[in-house]
């Protein structure tokens, strides 16, 4: 059985494909230990209890110094007896010192085809309205460990979406979610939990 904690910002439709998958049946080995939000009031949160799983926010704006929160974090993680931690639109940039700890252990969404649309200020809606700006015709998403870098660590699967005439970037990432990350999230943990890939 491979234990992950979820850590998330936001809606949490990553982390309910993660908990679809489990409760389907396509995830039997994995168990979702806890989930861990930055920001209180988090939908994330109310999804995790709606399924019986323990769920907590942890807030950098409740320490002084940013490494006591990174401490208090992985005391958290480790406490829950958490194997792997799945970034899932967790909008917190991970410390040195914090990756370090858990190398090889940490794996995040990433909505475009990395290297494209990816690194410093990448996220959320910006990924999309650049990928449009830019005028590609192919956009999708990646599933990649997480090292010191932003977005540069060993990618374990990636899934193209089209473009489409008339796009906007709400609409486009719709698509890139439903087409793409809710499907290579949850088999990325597969592919972890049942050692088709190397955690560190
Ligand atoms: C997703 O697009 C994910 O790729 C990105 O942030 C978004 C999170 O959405 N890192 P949700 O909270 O899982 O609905």
């Amino acid at each position: 059985m491979l234990k992950i904690a979820v850590l998330v910002s936001g809606g949490g439709t990553n982390l309910q494909a993660i908990i679809d998958s489990i409760e389907g049946g396509k995830l039997d080995n994995v168990r979702i230990v806890k989930v861990i939000s930055n920001k209180e009031g988090a939908y994330a949160l109310e999804r995790a209890a709606k399924h019986g799983i323990e769920g907590i926010c942890i807030s950098p704006k409740s320490f002084g110094e940013r490494a006591d929160y990174f401490k208090a974090l992985s005391e958290e993680l480790k406490n829950a007896g958490t194997e792997l931690i799945v970034l899932a639109g967790f909008l917190v940039v991970l410390s040195s010192d914090f990756v370090r700890e858990w190398r090889g252990r940490i794996i995040n969404i990433h909505p475009s085809l990395i290297p494209s649309f990816c690194g410093d200020g990448y996220y959320g809606l910006r990924v999309h309205e650049k990928a449009l700006e830019r005028g590609v015709k192919v956009t999708g998403a990646t599933v990649h460990f997480v090292d010191e870098g932003t977005d540069t660590g060993p990618i374990i699967l990636q899934k193209a979406v089209n473009v489409e005439d008339g796009d906007t970037p709400e609409i486009l990432q719709k698509r890139v979610m439903e087409q793409a990350e809710w499907i290579i999230l949850p088999q990325a943990i597969r592919m972890i939990a049942d050692g088709s890939i190397k955690t560190s």
